[in-house]
C-alpha cells in the first residue's frame, strides 16, 4: 500500500543544471540550494566532481561546496564517477556521494567513457574508500528501462547491474528511467525484481509524462524515496532525448493529495522553481509552478 511519508531527493542543482548550456554563475547557484533548504528540503544533491570538460556547468564543484551553508538536518550528496572525483569530493568535504552507472553497453561508453563491465572495476575503489572514511554511497543505475541506442533494456541486465552496486557497498540504488520512456507495469516488475525494496529509490525523467504514474506505481510497490528536480529542470547532456526530470512541485502536489508527508513547503518551492526560471530565461515545464504562478 501508500506509505505515510515519503523522503524526496531534490536533484534540481545536479541533474536540473548539468543540461543547461550557459553557465550558471556560483551564487545562483548558492541561492538555489539555501532556497531549497528553506523550502523545506533534506536532501539536495548538490553538483557533481565529473570532469570539467565533460560538465563545464558543474566545473565549480570545489567553489560551490566552499560556499555552501550546511544546514543540520540537511543531507548535500554529489556525484563521484571514479577515484579523482572521491578525492576531489573528500578535499571538499562531503559526506554523502553517489556513484552512477549504466544498465547499457552504449551509455556506459558515452557517459562514462568505460564499458559496460569497466565501469564496476572504475566504481569499487570508490565505494570501499568512501564506505572506509564513513561516507554515505548511493549507486544509480542509468537506462533501467530504455536506451536511445540500443532500445528496450532487458529487465535482467538492470537487476545485474544494480545487485553488482548493492553488493559492492552501496546503501541505495536509485533506478533511473534516463529518457523517461517507462510505463507503470514496467516499473511494477523492475521493482519486484529487487530483494529489499527498502534499498530501493526512483528516478524518472518526464520526456513522455509518465513520471508521475510511474512514481505512483513505485509507491505502491513499496519505494519510499523519489527524486526529483524543482520546477522539471534537467536532462542528461550524454542521452538523446532526455528531458527534465519529475517536477518537485507535482510530486508535492500528488503526495499532498493523497497524505503522505514529505516536509517540502509548495509555495516556497514555486516561488523558487519561478526564480530561477527568470535566472534561466524560460518559463519552468513544471504543470503545477505554471497553474499556481504562471
Ligand atoms: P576519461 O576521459 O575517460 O577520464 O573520463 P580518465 O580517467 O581517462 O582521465 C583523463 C583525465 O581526466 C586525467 O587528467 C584525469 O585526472 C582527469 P590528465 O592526467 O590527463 O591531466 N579526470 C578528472 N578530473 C576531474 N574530475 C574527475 C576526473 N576524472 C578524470 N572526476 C570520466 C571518464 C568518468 C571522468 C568522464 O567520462 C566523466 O566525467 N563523465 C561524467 C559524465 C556525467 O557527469 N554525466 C551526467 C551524470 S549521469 C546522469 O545524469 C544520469 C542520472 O541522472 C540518472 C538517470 O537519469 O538515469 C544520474
Ligand atoms: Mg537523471
Amino acid at each position: 500500500g501508500l506509505p505515510e511519508s515519503v523522503t524526496i531527493w531534490e536533484v534540481g542543482p545536479r541533474d536540473g543544471l548539468q543540461n543547461e548550456s550557459a553557465v550558471v554563475p556560483v551564487g545562483v547557484k548558492l541561492e538555489f540550494l539555501e532556497r531549497l533548504a528553506d523550502a523545506g528540503g533534506k536532501v539536495l544533491e548538490a553538483t557533481s566532481f565529473v570532469h570539467p570538460k565533460w560538465v563545464p556547468q558543474l566545473a565549480d564543484a570545489e567553489e560551490l561546496l566552499a560556499g555552501l551553508d550546511r544546514r543540520g538536518g540537511v543531507s548535500y550528496p554529489v556525484l563521484v564517477p571514479n577515484e579523482r572525483g572521491l578525492d576531489r569530493a573528500l578535499k571538499a568535504s562531503v559526506d554523502h556521494i553517489a556513484i552512477f552507472a549504466s544498465a547499457t553497453e552504449t551509455f556506459a561508453r558515452k557517459n562514462l567513457n568505460s564499458s559496460l563491465d569497466e565501469q564496476f572495476a572504475m566504481f569499487e575503489p570508490v565505494v570501499a574508500r568512501a564506505r572506509a572514511e564513513g561516507l554515505r554511497v548511493r549507486g544509480y543505475v542509468s537506462m533501467c528501462f530504455g536506451d536511445p541506442w540500443e532500445g528496450a533494456v532487458p529487465r535482467e541486465q538492470v537487476i545485474g547491474v544494480g545487485k553488482r552496486l548493492l553488493d559492492m557497498g552501496c546503501d541505495q540504488l536509485s533506478l533511473g528511467d534516463t529518457i523517461g520512456v517507462a510505463t507503470p507495469g514496467q516499473v511494477t516488475a523492475l521493482i519486484r525484481g529487487f530483494d529489499r525494496v527498502d534499498q530501493l529509490a526512483v528516478h524518472f525523467h518526464d520526456t513522455y509524462g509518465q513520471a508521475l504514474s510511474n512514481t505512483y506505481a513505485a509507491l505502491l510497490a513499496g519505494v519510499r524515496t523519489v527524486d526529483s528536480s524543482a520546477g522539471g529542470l534537467g536532462g542528461c547532456p550524454y542521452a538523446e532525448s532526455a528531458t527534465g526530470n519529475l517536477a518537485t512541485e507535482d510530486l508535492v502536489w500528488m503526495l499532498d493529495g493523497l497524505g503522505i508527508a514529505h516536509g517540502v513547503d509548495l509555495d516556497k518551492l514555486c516561488d523558487t522553481s519561478a526564480w530561477m526560471a527568470q535566472r534561466l530565461g524560460r518559463p519552468s515545464p513544471s504543470r503545477v509552478v505554471r497553474a499556481l504562478r504562471g
